[in-house]
């Protein structure tokens, strides 16, 4: 009998057809969302979880689930799951990183484009035939090129951005825990570290890129929104909770910072109803990845990362070698 693995949510079809070679697969393809009690009691005769952010994986649903042995996510981001309580559990989990970073770069630039153009508020009032003549300051916004664009968190995506920031003549700062080495500074990401209070006073368009944690819950709130001048545009694709949506709607609200562009939110998809109100904001639905070969090859990842942990073998994008026998 080939052993059971449960996928949370909806997924590619050949997916399921490429999983369905080794397991037994239970897959949600009407794509509800199941609470706790319902993906315990689903996971009770599995070894295997296929989930994605959208599903919470507690210490208390690790416990609650003694025979799931592998936990792979479909994101590159993994705050949904307690790393430390799988570890403890002695739970190998995985993610999907590498795939998306490039396809992630690309959409921080269109939301990047879109919030200093002021594209989609433009498009809006096109669409309420509100267009009667062209006038010479409608929709003014910021120039992208040679502007200052500010990178926190300057990972693999964060890179992929900077060296996009190329072909705009910008000038490009960032500021990470860890700084780069010298010779990737200097070389296609032309990118300069600087302080956190820095970053935020020189950027003109700071870009969020930064994996949430406790550390990071709020890494931009009032006081980091102060700091901003108040030409700058604020891009966050990263997770909601890094930035204050509160402090950010205030600010706002009050044109202490231009505008923002935004693909996650505290609380998503219940994001705070006040930035609907809001017409300089640009706002998405979490979609940084969603380009079909992105989206596609990162379903296949994991399945790879599934297949791997259930063969007992090392799965290539383990987060907790730790749980490994030592050698
Ligand atoms: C998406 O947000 C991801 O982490 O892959």
């Amino acid at each position: 009998m080939k052993p059971k693995i449960l996928m949370t949510r909806a997924v590619f079809p050949d997916v399921i057809t490429y999983l369905a070679e080794h397991f037994e697969v239970e897959s949600n393809q009407e794509d509800r969302i199941f609470d706790d009690a319902e993906l315990v009691r689903r996971m009770h005769d599995k070894v295997g979880l296929y989930c994605n952010t959208s599903q919470r994986v507690s210490a208390d649903i690790i416990a609650a689930c003694p025979s799931m042995r592998v936990i792979a996510n479909m994101a590159v981001g993994y705050n949904n799951i307690d790393l430390a309580a799988a570890t403890r559990a002695g739970i190998p989990v995985t993610n999907t990183p590498d795939v998306l970073n490039e396809t992630t770069a690309d959409f921080a630039w269109a939301l990047l484009m879109a919030t200093a153009r002021r594209v989609t508020e433009a498009e809006h009032w096109l669409r309420a035939g509100k267009w009667e003549k062209w006038t010479y300051d409608g929709f003014l916004g910021a120039d992208v090129h040679g502007a200052t664009l500010g990178i926190l968190g300057m990972g693999r995506i964060g890179q992929a951005i900077a060296r996009r920031a190329k072909g705009f003549a910008m000038r490009v700062i960032y500021h990470n825990r860890t700084r780069l080495a010298p010779h990737e500074e200097q070389g296609a990401n032309d990118a300069q570290w600087v302080s956190k209070e820095a970053l935020l006073a020189q950027a003109d368009h700071l870009v969020l890129v930064l994996p949430y944690s406790a550390a990071t819950h709020h890494a931009i709130g009032a006081a980091e929104l102060a700091r901003m001048k108040p030409s700058a545009t604020l891009i966050n694709i990263a997770r909601g909770g890094i930035v204050d949506d509160v402090a950010l709607i205030a600010a706002l609200r009050a044109q202490q910072l231009a505008a923002a562009g935004l693909d996650v939110f505290e609380n998503e998809p219940a994001l705070h109803a006040d930035f609907l109100t809001l017409s300089n904001v640009v706002l998405t639905p979490h979609i940084g990845s969603a380009s079909a070969p992105t989206r596609r090859a990162m379903a296949y990842c994991a399945a790879d990362n599934l297949i791997a942990g259930l063969q007992g073998k090392m799965p290539p994008n383990l987060l907790n070698p730790e749980v490994l026998p030592r050698k």
